[in-house]
């Protein structure tokens, strides 16, 4: 419980730096690795619109770039830029579930979707992406 907490509020931390020049809608992740290894992210906008990188990428990124390659958790927060308490879940893209499928087993890895560290909802990575193609079709 105490390490679903902290995510969160890694989480919430990271989106408030989050680069969103554009929808103003800003999201922040932050993922545990196999090693208990903690690395955050928040997305990252670009004028050229179908480059943007979302929250949940830059987390994951960030932890392969060193080594990690297996994680455990993630938690995931976001809402409009003027909302400090957020009123809503924010799922993650379809394009992220799939890179997340990459570096877990899809019926252990927890998403953490919340608004705050008291009201979150936990999902599996298999409950959002069913019947996922993965690197064992390879
Ligand atoms: N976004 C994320 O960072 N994660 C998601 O899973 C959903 C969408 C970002 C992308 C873009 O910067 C903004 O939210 C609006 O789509």
């Amino acid at each position: 419980m105490e390490i679903i907490k902290k995510l969160i509020s890694e989480a919430l931390i990271a989106r408030k730096s989050a680069y969103t020049p554009y929808s103003k809608f800003k999201v922040g992740a932050a993922l545990l690795t196999s090693t208990e290894k903690i690395y955050s992210g928040f997305n990252i906008e670009c004028a050229a619109y179908s480059m943007c990188n979302c929250a949940e990428r830059t987390a994951i990124f960030r932890a392969v770039f060193d080594n990690h390659r297996k994680f455990t958790h993630i938690a995931i927060v976001g809402g409009p830029e003027n909302q400090e308490n957020l009123t809503d879940f924010c799922p993650p893209c379809g394009a992220c579930r799939q890179v997340l499928r990459e570096f877990c087993d899809p019926k252990e890895l927890k998403i953490i979707l919340a608004k705050n560290t008291e009201e979150y909802k936990i999902f599996t990575l298999d409950e959002l992406l069913l019947f996922s193609f993965g690197p064992q079709y390879l």
